[in-house]
């Protein structure tokens, strides 16, 4: 099916921040945030709570002013412009239905409000719920429902307002896990198939890398990064969204250049670097600097220098098996632990000694100055 909107031939929104900024009293709740997006793509921000994502939300929707910056949606200043105006829906944790409403009337509602006449807004209401299989529910009061249908009906009432663009604040969080991975599935095709400019919110980095066009990882506030998801994870800004992005989160330690070699003293480990990694190494003007690499790229098997793999030894401190793969933490001479994610089975107990080993096309580079990424994985 082609995008409702386009079908009508009309035009869709594309959004963009020009350095905008949130105070609340103190409080400086989003910093300096510009993002313009293509049309109808889908951007997802993400970060844990309290980094702004709502603000930011609210901004756009224009249900919260503005400190500084401007909000732009296809091109034109809308900063001052009342949420009315925008055209914009607006979907939340907490769906807000009316109780005392059937679902039909829960997704007309808006349409009535608007006047909409009866015919428009029963072929826009069928639509809907045809679009996200709730039909045969609409007779039925909310409280009468799953939570998935009580999600669906949320969404709904959303499409048939054609907004010019969409926001989406946690819809998911209040659904199980199966469910929430089912309505994801569904929110994708659902916004692919009708085009519509999306912000979705999330504080979970697994949504957000299965659903994004581009994210925005926030901290503090501020935006960190913006990009594809093999990009946050193959080339993440800094030691935080390297962190963020991939679960279990990637291993940090510390090291230390001498010559061509990169040491890891605490670790009793060394490991040569060449071409790529000595010349990132050398940005920063310093030999100290922050290792990473990632719990999937880490192998239990193997032997010392096998194939020019770099190795690190210590001795298994915990063994979590998950499914397909384990979960083995293991305690490297300093104390400090890594994370590896095995694929094949693990012949190690508790306390056993471990060679664990990874390539050198695996290694990440931080500078520990400022956290900056000095190398990531060649995309
Ligand atoms: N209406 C408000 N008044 C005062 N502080 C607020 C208000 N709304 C949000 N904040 C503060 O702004 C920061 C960002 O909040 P929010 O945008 O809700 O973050 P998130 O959605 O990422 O959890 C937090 O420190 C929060 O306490
Ligand atoms: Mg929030």
């Amino acid at each position: 099916m082609r995008p409702i909107r386009r079908l009508r031939g009309e035009l869709m929104a594309t959004v963009e921040l020009r350095h905008v900024s949130k105070r609340f009293g103190p409080v400086l709740a989003v910093q300096d945030f510009s993002l313009a997006t293509a049309d109808g793509e889908f951007i997802v921000l993400v970060g844990p709570s309290g980094c702004g994502k709502t603000s930011t939300m609210r901004m756009i929707a224009g249900l919260e002013a503005v400190s500084e910056g401007q909000v732009l949606f296809d091109g034109k200043d809308v900063t001052d412009q009342l949420p009315h105006d925008r055209d914009v829906a607006m979907v939340f944790q907490n769906y807000a239905l009316f109780p005392h409403l059937d679902v039909y009337s829960n997704i007309a509602f808006g349409m009535r409000l608007r006047k909409v006449p009866k015919a428009e807004i029963d072929s826009r209401v069928r639509r809907a719920a045809q679009m996200l299989g709730i039909e045969d529910t609409l007779a039925r009061r909310p409280r009468e429902l799953s939570g998935g249908q009580r999600q669906r009906v949320a969404l709904g009432r959303a499409i048939v307002r054609e907004p010019r663009v969409f926001l989406m604040d946690e819809p998911l969080s209040n659904l199980d896990a199966a469910l929430r991975m089912e309505m994801r599935a569904e929110l994708i095709k659902l916004q692919d198939r009708l085009g519509v400019t999306t912000f979705y919110v999330t504080h979970d980095q697994v949504e957000a890398l299965s659903m994004g066009d581009r994210i925005v990882v926030m901290r503090h506030g501020r935006i960190q990064q913006i990009g594809a998801p093999t990009e946050l994870y193959e080339q993440p800004a800094n030691v935080y969204v390297a962190g963020f992005i991939g679960s279990p989160p990637i291993n940090i330690l510390s090291g230390e250049m001498n010559g061509d070699e990169l040491r890891l003293p605490e670790e009793k480990a060394s490991l040569p670097l060449h071409d790529a990694a000595l010349r990132a190494a050398a940005e920063a003007k310093s030999p100290l600097l922050l290792v990473g690499v990632r719990p999937e790229h880490l192998r239990l098997a193997g032997h010392a220098n096998d194939d020019g793999a770099y190795s690190l030894r210590g001795k298994v401190d915990t063994i979590e098996p998950l499914g397909h793969t384990t979960l083995v933490r293991i305690e490297l001479p300093s104390g400090r632990y890594v994370n590896a994610l095995a694929g094949e089975k693990v012949r190690l107990a508790m306390g056993d000694p471990a060679l664990v080993s990874f390539r050198p096309e695996h290694l990440y580079l931080f500078n520990p100055s400022d956290e900056r990424t000095l190398l990531g994985l060649a995309g």
